[in-house]
């Protein structure tokens, strides 16, 4: 195959062609840039290689077009941007890896050297840039048939493969789940043959690879094939804790770990944001250390989501997730997963509506997200009916919303105020006008207005035996 048009489309490979051949280092376009573009993804940056030196090759094109290079000596590349585009530059090798260890033994070699050492037949590809072969495909392990067949599969005994990098087993699932590829099977049993090497990998590196995963369109592909490889439980158990059932005096509780997968494609199905996804992955995290058997209503799960909330923050810290605002989302969203569901089932009181809209804000919306995604019955009349309920939920809250302004609560009278009027100094008492104002606005006592609640702080203050402060 000839894949000259694509070198026209960009000059860029013109000029590492001309200055390649000036420099007697035969180059060819490799990797991810190859794949993406027989795939006809889009795809950002161009990775080169060389046989010598890609430093010395980054620096010739560099000055040839003007722009500064970044050199990173210690793995012998360099990059630059030309345009839109950001090349890297590395001379071809030979690799070998210590068991213990992903720090390579790294030697020169040809560009056949340098495919043997990729991770899978549709990551070696590579084009020409040399003029006697110019935007030729070269492909020793039949990548292209590997797209079209849409097969992962290492170009090497996948046993070397992985051996020599344990993160491509998490990669070889992240480009299943990303292409929506099979995985060769003598490639998946090297996977679980060595899914305990993982271990050696960072936490950041693998939640780079999980994350690309729950960003796919049908995250539960590749969750089932973490799953299945036991990759997941290497560095997630609490998940795969969910999975099963359980059987006791004719009850049966659903298997959580399924259910949580359904939930999940369910909010990709409405929404790109990561943070959606992991609270969606996180909502039932405590079903197993909150399930009990009892005689006459079956299997329970009480307090599960406020036990999930508080193991969120540790799940976060140690899979290296962000412990900012991102992480607080995630909570709160486990914390009142249940509340729409339970507005749906009782009489919807105003009460009941102001206090979710209290708690839950901002995230209002993508919490509605989460709970219609949670309703998986396999009756779908029940589905419908529910989310016809949700929808009158719905529409209560943007009525109470309209009516009372509860969702980013602002106090009436805050607690200066309160200090100033009866010349206080901070202290409980303050907080506890503060509270109880809140709380009467909430319940619908008074409106959520300020000559109401200035009202109110009066007569509490009253009671309470304080003396209006003059001047
Ligand atoms: N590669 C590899 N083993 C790894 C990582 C990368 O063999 N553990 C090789 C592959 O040939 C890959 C190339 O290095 O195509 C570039 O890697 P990277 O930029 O991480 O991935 P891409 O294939 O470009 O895909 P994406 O941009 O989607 O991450």
């Amino acid at each position: 195959m000839n894949c000259r048009e694509l070198l026209e489309e960009h000059e860029v490979f013109a000029l590492v062609g001309k200055v390649a051949a000036e420099l007697q280092q035969p180059a060819y376009v490799i990797g991810g840039f190859v794949r993406d573009y027989l795939l006809k993804r889009p795809s950002k940056d161009i990775d080169i290689v060389c046989v010598g030196s890609g430093i010395a090759l980054a620096e010739r094109v560099a000055a040839a077009a003007g722009v500064h290079v970044s050199v990173f000596k210690n793995f012998g590349t360099a990059m630059l941007r030309l345009g839109e585009w950001e090349v890297e530059f590395v001379g071809a090798r030979r690799e070998s890896y210590n068991r213990n260890s992903r720090k390579p033994i790294v030697e020169d070699g040809t560009l056949e050297d340098d495919q043997n050492r990729r991770d899978f037949t549709i990551n070696a590809l590579a084009i020409s840039l040399n003029q006697a072969d110019w935007g030729e495909l070269l492909d020793p392990f039949e990548g292209v048939k590997d797209l079209r067949r849409k097969i992962i599969r290492t170009p090497l005994d996948p046993k070397i493969t992985f051996s020599d990098d344990p993160l491509r087993m998490m990669r070889a699932i992240r480009f299943a789940a990303q292409l929506n590829f099979d995985i060769a099977p003598d490639t998946f049993d090297a996977i679980i043959e060595q899914a305990e090497r993982l271990q050696i990998i960072s936490a950041e590196r693998i939640m780079d690879e999980l994350n690309k995963i729950i960003l796919s369109p049908k995250p539960s592909y590749g969750f089932k094939l973490l799953f299945h490889a036991r990759l997941l439980h290497q560095f997630f158990p609490e998940m795969v804790a969910l999975q099963g059932v359980e059987t006791r005096d004719g009850h049966t509780h659903k298997d959580n770990f399924y259910h949580t997968l359904q939930v999940l494609d369910n909010v990709a199905e409405m929404s790109p944001d990561l943070w959606l996804r992991w609270a969606a992955i996180l909502h039932d995290i405590a079903k197993p250390p909150t399930k009990r058997f009892d005689a006459r209503v079956g299997w329970t799960f009480h307090g599960h989501e406020d036990r999930g909330a508080r193991m969120v923050p540790h799940l976060f810290r140690r899979m290296k997730l962000p412990m900012d605002h991102k992480m607080k989302f995630v909570q709160k969203l486990v914390r009142l997963h249940l509340r729409p569901i339970a507005l749906v089932k009782d009489v919807v009181t105003d009460s009941a509506v102001r206090r979710l809209l209290y708690e839950a804000g901002d995230d209002i919306d993508p919490l509605m997200k989460l709970c219609r995604a949670d309703i998986t019955s396999k009756d779908d009349n029940r589905v419908k009916r529910y989310l016809r309920n949700f929808d009158k939920v719905e529409q209560k809250l943007q009525e109470v919303e309209e009516k009372d302004q509860v969702r980013n609560f602002q106090p009436p009278v805050t607690g200066e105020e309160i200090m100033a009027a009866f010349a206080l100094k901070p202290s409980r008492v303050v907080g506890d006008i503060k509270d109880a104002i809140k709380e009467a606005i909430l319940e619908g006592k008074i409106p959520n207005q300020r000559e109401a609640a200035w009202n109110l702080m009066l007569e509490l203050a009253r009671e309470k035996g304080l003396q209006l402060h003059q001047g």
